[in-house]
């Protein structure tokens, strides 16, 4: 069993890791070595709405030590989160935090693995960004996903051919609610190969990560 990071963040702005986040470390520590088979020299690793930082610094910590990192969130708490997690775990010389809508700050076709536990939770609409940097409304943009909670995944899944590099592929995490077979349906007939990595119980929600790569 890999260890799990120790986290340094202000849980009032940041989102809290939770079983989502644990399921995403069990998912990338099942998938280490068709990571490193896949990815053996040094593969960017981009995380998408990073909050505390959590899994990016298992990735440096445990999976790709030899990666390059960038993690975005459009909040400037979770950034900062990010960065200090990973220091308080050894660091890497290799990682940069981009606050950032998506991977709108990034280049087209870099991203070898990308990582996504996105804000799922079907809700009215998704929250917009806080005016204040002290505003608690934060925590609301990690959960609130819009209609069937898929609002902002589909504008990720919408760019993926964009992102990824040619080889690239895409770790996502789904609720029951997202409907996440009708989304591999969708992709599916779009040219990827989606394959079901995990899934798992969490209360009342049932959680799964899809892996989705080009074919
Ligand atoms: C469910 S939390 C996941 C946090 C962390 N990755 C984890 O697994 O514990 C979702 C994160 O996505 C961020 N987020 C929401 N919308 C975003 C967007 N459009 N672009 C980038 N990040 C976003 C939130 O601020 C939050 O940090």
């Amino acid at each position: 069993m890999l260890p799990t990071p120790d986290v340094a963040a202000d849980y009032e702005k940041v989102y809290e890791p939770a079983e989502d986040s644990f399921l995403l470390l069990d998912c990338l520590e099942q998938e280490k070595d068709y990571i490193n088979t896949h990815y053996s020299s040094s593969p960017l690793v981009v995380e998408i709405g990073t909050g505390s930082g959590i899994v990016t610094t298992f990735m440096h910590q445990s999976i790709v030590p030899n990666g390059l990192f960038i993690t975005t969130d459009v909040n400037p708490h979770a950034c900062l989160a990010s960065k200090a997690t990973s220091l308080k775990n050894g660091g890497t010389p290799y990682l940069d935090s981009i606050r950032s809508d998506l991977t709108t700050a990034l280049r087209d076709n870099i991203v070898d693995i990308l990582i996504f536990n996105p804000p799922y939770v079907p809700a009215e609409e998704v929250p917009g960004i806080p005016k204040s940097e002290d505003a608690y409304e934060w925590l609301d943009l990690a959960l609130l996903g819009g209609s069937d909670g898929m609002v902002v995944t589909d504008r990720l899944l919408e760019s993926l051919g964009t992102i990824l590099s040619p080889n690239g592929v895409a770790y996502i995490l789904f609720c029951a609610r997202n409907k996440p077979q009708q989304v591999v349906e969708n992709m599916e007939q779009k040219g990827w190969q989606c394959e079901h990595i995990m899934t798992r119980k969490a209360g009342w929600e049932v959680l799964s990560v899809y892996r989705f790569k080009l074919l």
